[in-house]
C-alpha cells in the first residue's frame, strides 16, 4: 500500500505541475518592453517609472503585467562567473520588489552567445548560473535573443551555407535554446520563456520543444507602416502552430512610436490581436496621449488577443492591397478583419467578406468592434468603407 499511496501521491504532483506549466502563458502575455523606445539607455528610474505608469494609465488592469527589461542591463561577471547589473542597475533586487509591489511581473533579457546583440555579456557558459540568478531576483519572463551566438559561435563551428553546415548550425541552435530551457526548469520558478531568434529554422515547429513560452517570428520591427504591415502579412500560415502557452511572436508593439497616424495604429494594434500576438507596448508611456491609450487599453480587441481558446487568425482572403483574415472564438463565435494596406480609401465593392470561411453563416450579426457598434445581421456583399492604412475589426456572433 506504502507503494501504491506514493505512486498516487508522485501523479497528483505532476498533474499539478503539468497544470502550473499550462497556465504559463495560458494567453498570450501582456505587458510593455523598454527596447522599442529606451533602446540601450534604459535605467532603472525609467523601468520603475513604467510600472507607475501602467498602473497609473489603467494598463495594469488591462492586463499589461510584464515590465520587461530588454538589453543593456548588464553589467560584468566577477570572478566566480556571476553576472553583475551595470550602473543603470543599482540594485535588480529591489527594482524587482518594487515591481512586484504594484502587482506586475518582471522580465530580463539574455542571449545563448558571448554577447547580446548591444554587446553586453550573454549567457554561454553560464546558463545554469543566470536562470539561477535571474530566479534568485525573482524573475519572471526572459527574452532570450540569438544574436552572436548566430556569427560567432553556430557559424564558427560549422561554416558555410550547404545544407550540412545548415543542418548542424540550426542543432547547435535548438540546444542551446533547450540548455536555458533546462535551466530555468531547475530553478523551480515559473519564467516565461521567450525566443528571439527571428523565425530561423521554423521556429514555430519546435519551439514548444525547446520550452518557448512564445517565439519571435520576424526580425525586427520598426515604427513603420511598411514593416508593421509586412510583419503583419508574413504571419499568414502560421496559425496552426499557436496555442494556449505557445505563441507566435511577430515583435513587440510600436503602437503611439515614430509618425504612425491613427488609423495605423488601430490597424497595428487591431492585427496583433487578430493574431494572438503577445501584446509588449513598446511606447513611452510619460507621453500616452488618450489616443493610445484608448487603443491600448480597447477591452473589445484585448478580448480577441486573450480569447481562451488560443487560435490565432489566418487570412481567409486577398484581393490587392485588401485582406480578410478570421479566426474562431471561444464563445463559438469568430472575429473578422478586414485590412485595407493600400494607398487609399477602399469601398470594398465587389468583395465578398467569405464570411462562411470565417465560420460565420447566414443570419450571423455582426458588430463593428473599434466602433463598439452593433450592426446587426450580416451577409458577403455588407459594404464597408476602410480608410488607407485602415482596418475594420467584427465579432460574427448567432
Ligand atoms: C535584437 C532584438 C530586439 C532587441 C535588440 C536588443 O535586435 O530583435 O528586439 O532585443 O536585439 O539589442
Amino acid at each position: 500500500m506504502p507503494s501504491r499511496m506514493a505512486a498516487l501521491l508522485a501523479l497528483a504532483l505532476l498533474s499539478s505541475f503539468a497544470s502550473a506549466q499550462v497556465k504559463l502563458a495560458a494567453t498570450p502575455p501582456m505587458g510593455w518592453n523598454s527596447w522599442n523606445w529606451f533602446a540601450e539607455k534604459v535605467t532603472d528610474k525609467d523601468v520603475r517609472q513604467a510600472a507607475d505608469l501602467l498602473v497609473s494609465s489603467g494598463m495594469r488592469d488591462a492586463g499589461y503585467v510584464y515590465v520587461n527589461i530588454d538589453d543593456a542591463w548588464q553589467g560584468t561577471r566577477d570572478e566566480a562567473g556571476n553576472l553583475h547589473s551595470n550602473d543603470k542597475f543599482p540594485d535588480m533586487k529591489a527594482l524587482s520588489d518594487y515591481v512586484h509591489s504594484k502587482g506586475l511581473k518582471l522580465g530580463i533579457y539574455s542571449s545563448p552567445g558571448p554577447k547580446t546583440c548591444a554587446r553586453f555579456e550573454g549567457s554561454l557558459g553560464h546558463e545554469e548560473q543566470d536562470a539561477q540568478l535571474y530566479a534568485s531576483w525573482g524573475i519572471d519572463y526572459l527574452k532570450y535573443d540569438l544574436c552572436s551566438f548566430h556569427n560567432g559561435v553556430m557559424r564558427k563551428e560549422h561554416p558555410g551555407d550547404s545544407p550540412e553546415a545548415m543542418h548542424l548550425q540550426y542543432k547547435m541552435m535548438r540546444d542551446a535554446y533547450e540548455k536555458m530551457h533546462q535551466a530555468l526548469l531547475k530553478t523551480g520558478r515559473p519564467i516565461v520563456y521567450s525566443l528571439c531568434q527571428y523565425g530561423f529554422d521554423s521556429v514555430w515547429q519546435w519551439g514548444p520543444e525547446v520550452g518557448a513560452n512564445l517565439w519571435r517570428t520576424t526580425g525586427d520591427i520598426t515604427p513603420t507602416f511598411d514593416r508593421i504591415s509586412l510583419i503583419g502579412r508574413e504571419q499568414a500560415g502560421l496559425a496552426r502552430y499557436a496555442a494556449p502557452g505557445h505563441w507566435n511572436d511577430p515583435d513587440m508593439l510600436e503602437v503611439g512610436n515614430g509618425k504612425l497616424t491613427l488609423d495605423e495604429n488601430h490597424t497595428h494594434m487591431g492585427m496583433w490581436a487578430m493574431l494572438a500576438a503577445p501584446l509588449l507596448a513598446g511606447n513611452n508611456l510619460s507621453q500616452l496621449t488618450p489616443d493610445i491609450k484608448a487603443i491600448l487599453t480597447n477591452r473589445e480587441i484585448l478580448a480577441i488577443d486573450q480569447d481562451t481558446l488560443g487560435k490565432q487568425a489566418d487570412r481567409i482572403y486577398a484581393e490587392g492591397p485588401i485582406e480578410i483574415w478570421a479566426r474562431p472564438l471561444a464563445d463559438g463565435g469568430s472575429a473578422l478583419a478586414i485590412f485595407n494596406f493600400g494607398e487609399q480609401r477602399c469601398y470594398l465593392r465587389g468583395i465578398s467578406l467569405h464570411l462562411e470561411q470565417a465560420g460565420a453563416f447566414r443570419g450571423w450579426s455582426a458588430r463593428d468592434v473599434w466602433a463598439a457598434k452593433e450592426l446587426g445581421p450580416i451577409d458577403d456583399s455588407t459594404h464597408f468603407t476602410i480608410p488607407r492604412h485602415g482596418s475594420v475589426i467584427l465579432r460574427l456572433s448567432k
